[in-house]
């Protein structure tokens, strides 16, 4: 770096350290006392004002669990449904300073099922204080909560041993859980670590130095935290800007605005703007009404350019000579935040910063083993769990290593129907597949089959509970079809999977394979300019709405053959149904494994109460050929 750049950086540096902030986060097990902790931090630095304390008072003799004492959970509990069930259930943001530092406090809950909360707490956290309960020791969530903190970045940890008082500020028992933390830890990515003993209830060292931990000679909690050095690493790294949003108030201004992730940038400097891999040069920094010469990380600012440049929502502006890398296959690690599981072949939102891009995973490496590290093979993900997987994006994007920058290393994958944040994940590297992988260029295309075939090729997409009729109508409308001289195919399930499917099974991650890999067959058929009948149960919204995401419009038809589930029951034509209910069938569809019915698919068929001749007119006449 030159001496003019490393002396802005300096600059910004210490101009940062006047304002000095720390952001840490408070995570543990339910019942170890992170709120009471946090509290008796406020309440302490006197930081708490006296009409708070008054209401404090008050509930803390209606809901407190402390006696007659102030409860110091209750005025972090924020949340009515926290205060009524007793524990923590949402990220709250507490702002605090002291006259040597400013402080943002993410305390993050301790039941398991929240997980989610603490990734999201700790990704912009300096320093994470994770509390064990001294009467408890390390639990596998001290452990779970210490992997993510390490997966995420965080460099610092406290290792605050609280509730000493209940076993009278006994050294060897706070020496044992240390020694048993860091034994532990030693796998982890921590730069310090650093124990104390205290009570949150009694105060010892959390602020001041304890009377009853003579043998202790280090930092109280709070002393801790205002002289901890951080380091702000994304500073000095090449300038990186995801464009938020594309501002145009009127016909002479267009602006990109967004949040510096990485770097700094001046005026008349180059840019690139990726993917797209254009040139241009800053030719203006705004802020509000005024113009700035130069922008650093973390400032949201409008940037304008010299020249007229197509750049949208989710394109990143980067150093000209120190651009960034662009891919659409990633490895990635991935906590899993849903009851449901993940599964190979599922297709969910991806969202970094401003892009919004559909992603399928494409493998699930392994997962962890939380307790020994040792990674585990899975065909899916499930709550809580940590582990490392392929995805394939539908779009190429500008993206960095999340130990690079996180700024362009970390998402969150979404539900697309439940809108849930399903995970949280961590960009590793992009897989050298997909630089060298290209698709091939024919010259006999689709186009020109169609013209031979004289019919366009299409997808009838069967789906439906097993013994609803899908393979018979299938059959029926093939013959009318074939007849016709129209070339045709079906894929039935029962067939395929005694065949190219035959290692499949009927768990979920195995259906949702299974219609991964029928769809990519269907999808080539139809290029091939077949009208391809499908027959799979196909149970899950998620995989047929893939299947749909492959074929033109108009090229994929969904049939949903829909019976009463008594029904299929009474037909039971290979006598699965019984087996089922006798529990000599595990995971049937309709008796212990689900069936989404569809919601808008082109045809709904009732077999119950029609013909099979009346179906086949059905289809027949939304392919605009009556029968003959
Ligand atoms: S899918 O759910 O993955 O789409 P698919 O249509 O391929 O299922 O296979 C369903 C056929 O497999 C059923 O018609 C039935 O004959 C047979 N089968 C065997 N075990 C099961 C099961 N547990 N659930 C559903 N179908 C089963």
């Amino acid at each position: 770096m030159n001496t003019a750049i490393q002396a802005r950086v300096d600059d910004y540096i210490n101009k940062q350290s006047e304002v000095d902030l720390l952001r840490f986060i408070t995570c543990g097990s339910v019942d170890d006392g992170k709120s009471t902790l946090i509290g008796r931090m406020l309440y302490e630095a006197q930081l708490i004002f006296q009409d708070q304390i008054t209401a404090l008072k008050s509930d803390s003799e209606k809901m407190g669990t402390q006696g007659d004492e102030i409860d110091f959970a209750l005025l972090v509990d924020g949340l009515a449904a926290e205060r009524e069930q007793g524990i923590t259930i949402d990220v709250a943001y507490r702002f605090f300073n002291t006259e040597r530092r400013k402080f943002i406090v993410a305390d993050t809950p301790g039941h398991e099922q929240y997980t989610r909360n603490m990734v999201t707490g700790a990704s912009t956290a300096d320093v994470a204080v994770i509390l064990i309960d001294a009467t408890q020791g390390v639990l596998t969530q001290t452990r779970r909560h210490s992997f993510i903190t390490s997966l995420l970045g965080i460099e610092h940890v406290v290792i605050a041993v609280n509730k000493m008082d209940l076993n009278d500020f006994n050294r060897p028992v706070f020496e044992q859980i240390v020694d048993e933390y860091l034994d532990f830890a030693e796998n982890l990515n921590f730069q310090t670590i650093t124990p104390i003993p205290l009570s949150a209830l009694k105060g010892d060292n959390v602020i001041a130095r304890s009377n009853n931990t003579s043998w202790y000679a280090g930092p109280t909690l709070l002393g801790y935290l205002e002289t901890v050095e951080v380091s702000h690493s994304q500073v000095d790294y090449p300038f990186r800007f995801p464009v938020q949003w594309v501002n145009r108030p009127n016909a002479d201004f267009r602006g990109y605005s967004g949040t510096v992730v990485a770097g700094m940038i001046e005026k008349d400097q180059q840019v690139r703007i990726l993917p797209s891999g254009e040139i241009a040069k800053v030719e203006d920094i705004v802020l509000y009404k005024s113009s700035l010469d130069q922008a650093v990380t973390d400032q949201a600012v409008t940037i304008s350019l010299d020249r007229d440049v197509d750049v949208s929502r989710g394109d990143v502006l980067v150093a000209a000579d120190e651009p960034c890398e662009v891919s659409d296959q990633f490895e990635v690690s991935v906590v899993w935040m849903d009851q449901e599981q993940g599964f190979v072949g599922r297709s969910y939102w991806f969202l970094m910063g401003p892009t919004r891009v559909n992603a399928t995973i494409t493998d699930i490496k392994f997962r962890y083993n939380i307790n020994t590290f040792e990674k585990l093979s899975t065909h899916a993900m499930s709550m809580n769990e940590i582990g490392e997987l392929t995805l394939s994006l539908d779009k190429a994007i500008p993206f960095e290593s999340y130990v690079s920058c996180k700024g362009l290393g970390a998402f969150v994958l979404v539900d697309r129907y439940s809108s849930a944040t399903v995970g949280a994940g961590m960009i590793n590297f992009s897989l050298r597949r997909a630089q060298n992988v290209h698709r091939q260029a024919l010259v006999v295309d689709k186009e020109a089959r169609v013209k031979l075939n004289n019919y366009p090729g299409k997808c009838l997409w069967f789906t439906g509970l097993s013994g609803s009729g899908k393979s018979t109508i299938a059959n029926a409308v093939e013959q009318v079809l074939h007849k016709r001289g129209i070339r045709t195919y079906i894929l039935d399930g029962d067939n395929v999977r005694q065949g190219l499917n035959k290692d499949l099974g009927f768990t979920d991650a195995d259906r949702v394979e299974n219609i991964r890999r029928i769809a990519e067959v269907a999808h080539l058929m139809v290029d091939a300019g077949l009208v391809v009948l499908t027959a799979f149960i196909s149970p899950f919204r998620s995989e047929r709405d893939m299947a749909r995401a492959l074929f033109d419009d108009d090229e994929f038809i969904e049939i949903y053959v829909d019976v009463p589930l008594e029904t299929a029951e009474q037909r039971d034509p290979k006598g699965l149904y019984k087996k089922a209910r006798r529990g000599d069938l595990p995971n049937f569809t309709g008796i212990d494994s689900d069936y989404e019915a569809p919601e808008k698919a082109e045809l709904d068929i009732h077999t119950a109460e029609m013909t099979v001749d009346q179906c086949i007119k059905i289809i027949l006449d939304y392919l605009e050929m009556p029968d003959l």
